[in-house]
């Protein structure tokens, strides 16, 4: 029988592991608040299989049958009978608590609980549940289907056979994983991306150079698919400087104290390619 996977949250990550995990087989139930936010998600889904069927990566029927494995809900009660659940919805702590407390109420015993947070340590998440032996963090990349990682976040009570069904669930959907052994804000990635971004600002901002000549620096000396200051466009400003401040405020450590630029870029309203402005004009 297939297994059975519940997607909390149909935005743009939500609606991406729904995709993957159903094209390899997984029976899905995508669940968000409004049936606005599920036509999105699911019309988004489509869209992305008819481009891979467009280009001869995946068969018309493989793409239908896939897309007839995702049914959609605002009924949380779905997740009754799911091996695991992945929470993919805005990074606020605050609602992740609450759907995790909710999760805990409602999801089978032995079923695996995780978060796609980019930055938030699993373990203030999996406090809200009487199971954190169960909550894993299992951080995709966007976009899901052409991303290849899966960074698995060991939380402070998670068990090592909740990691290794993480792992598993991610290895079927066809990533490749990293653990991240112990709950630091920001894991691996999100600190890596972090610190880069923040050194490639204050460059910038004590005017050492050029915002295309640190991209080009970072592209050509190191074989960088894209530069920090293109990154952080692209990504949002605002989105970075979010996740710089709270490894900042969880770490002490100052070479992830955000640039005043960041901010004032944030103040005015230039966060990058979705207003039109960021280091670049788009
Ligand atoms: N966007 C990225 O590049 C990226 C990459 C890696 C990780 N993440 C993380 O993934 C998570 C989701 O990000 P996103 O970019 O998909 O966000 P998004 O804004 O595209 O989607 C969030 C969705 O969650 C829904 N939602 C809100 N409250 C809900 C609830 N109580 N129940 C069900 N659905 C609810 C919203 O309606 C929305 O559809 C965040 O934690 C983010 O940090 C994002």
């Amino acid at each position: 029988m297939a297994k059975k996977l519940a997607v909390i949250g149909a935005g743009l990550m939500g609606s991406g592991i729904a995709q993957v995990s159903a094209q390899a087989g997984w029976d899905v139930v995508l669940r968000d608040v409004t049936d606005e936010a599920l036509a999105r998600g699911k019309g988004g889904i489509a869209a992305s299989f008819e481009k891979f069927v467009a280009k001869g990566k995946l068969e018309a029927g493989a793409a239908e049958q896939a897309l007839a494995r995702i049914t959609t809900t605002t009924d949380l009660d779905a997740v009754a009978d799911a091996d695991i659940v992945v929470e993919a919805v805005f990074e606020k702590i605050e609602v992740k608590r609450e759907i995790f407390q909710a999760l805990d109420k409602l999801a089978k015993e032995d079923a695996v609980l995780a978060s796609n947070t980019s930055a938030i340590p699993i373990t203030k998440i999996a406090s809200a549940t009487s199971r954190p032996e169960r909550v894993v963090g299992t951080h995709f990349f966007s976009p899901v289907p052409m991303m290849q990682l899966c960074e698995l976040v060991r939380g402070y009570k998670t068990s090592d056979e909740t990691l290794a069904a993480a792992r598993e669930f991610a290895e079927s959907v066809g990533k490749t994983c990293v653990v991240v052994n112990r709950d630091v804000a920001g894991f691996v990635t999100t600190r890596l991306i972090s610190a880069l971004v923040v050194e490639a600002a204050k460059l910038y901002e004590s005017g050492v150079a050029s915002a295309e000549d640190i991209d080009i620096a970072c592209k050509l000396g190191f074989g960088h698919a894209m530069g920090p200051l293109a990154t952080a466009d692209l990504t949002g400003v605002d989105i970075l400087l979010h996740a710089t401040e709270n490894i900042y405020t969880e770490s002490q450590d100052e070479k992830f104290a955000p640039p005043e630029i960041m901010r004032r870029m944030v103040d005015a309203g230039d966060i990058g390619r979705k207003s039109g402005q960021g280091f670049y004009a788009h």
